[in-house]
């Protein structure tokens, strides 16, 4: 049976450019009910009319996940526009780099406080409304990058991915009662606006280690949050589904091309 997404209410944090728009144009183009979150008004207004454009109608909703308070009004907004929720996808996420030596607390604090308590928290101000729901669905972006790689210096946000991924487990154990499953999907290197801002180099030494030949693409990653957040998915929870097109697999650098 085809699964009618018509009534199913899903808020996407970072959902002004990149992954985040993968994942949202998933939800919408299946018919769900989808408020995107993002800083920036400008870039939420263009990520929404772009999905527009493609038939997939997103509501744009300006937020900041780095503050506690700014996750539980988000929440609080999101559900009001779309009269509940039943899925968070909580994907917003920074990754600047720098070296350990140079680490300083602000740094620290700012990858930590999106990337990790921006999840903690909305995953927390979300769980009123998903209890509510009965179908109740979390799907957290985290990152090959910290659960299953290293990459220098993105120490502090390999560090914050894995937390995220210790965070789903127990997350799912808590909430399993309720009927709700929280699962995580690990992306690999996926062509976003962010990861333009690695520089060309880098993108080109990720494209040669991928078994798969290519880049991911946002939507690669929309198709793995549809799914954990589908009723196909129910006994699905405290799991990490990496898409990275076979990017962890290789033992050896010389596997890939073997
Ligand atoms: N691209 C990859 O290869 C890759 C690989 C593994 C994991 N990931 C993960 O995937 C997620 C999205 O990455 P991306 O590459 O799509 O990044 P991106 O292109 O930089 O987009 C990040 C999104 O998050 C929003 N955002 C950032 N900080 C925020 C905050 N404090 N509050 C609310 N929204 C915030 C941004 O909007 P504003 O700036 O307007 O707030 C934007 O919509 C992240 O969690 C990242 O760790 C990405």
């Amino acid at each position: 049976m085809v699964e009618s997404w018509q009534d199913v209410r899903v808020l996407v944090t970072g959902g002004s450019q990149g992954i985040g728009v993968g994942i949202a144009r998933a939800f919408a183009t299946a018919g769900a009910q989808v408020v995107v979150t993002g800083r920036s008004a400008e870039r939420l207004a263009a990520a929404c009319e772009r999905l527009a454009g493609e038939g997939a109608a997103v509501t744009g909703l300006v937020a900041d996940v780095a503050r506690r308070d700014g996750c539980h009004r988000m929440v609080a907004e999101a559900a009001e526009l779309l009269g509940g929720l039943d899925v968070l996808c909580a994907n917003a996420g920074v990754y600047p780099e720098q070296r350990i030596e140079d680490l300083t607390e602000e740094f620290v604090d700012e990858v930590l406080d999106t990337n990790l308590k921006g999840t903690i928290f909305a995953v927390q101000a979300a769980v009123p409304h998903l209890v509510a729901s009965g179908r109740g669905r979390v799907v957290v972006t985290t990152s090959i990058t910290g659960p299953t790689t290293g990459y220098p210096g993105l120490a502090v946000y390999a560090a914050s991915k894995a937390a995220q991924l210790g965070f789903v487990r127990t997350a799912a154990l808590e909430l399993a009662p309720h009927g709700i499953t929280v699962n995580a999907v690990s992306p690999g290197a996926i062509r976003t606006e962010g990861l333009a801002g690695l520089g060309e180099e880098a993108i080109d030494a990720m494209t040669r280690v991928i078994p798969a030949g290519r880049l991911g693409e946002p939507d690669d990653i929309g198709a793995a949050a549809l799914y954990l957040a589908g009723l196909g998915a129910s006994f699905v929870t405290g799991q990490e589904l990496v898409v990275d097109g076979g990017q962890v697999l290789p033992e050896h650098p010389d596997a890939v091309s073997a």
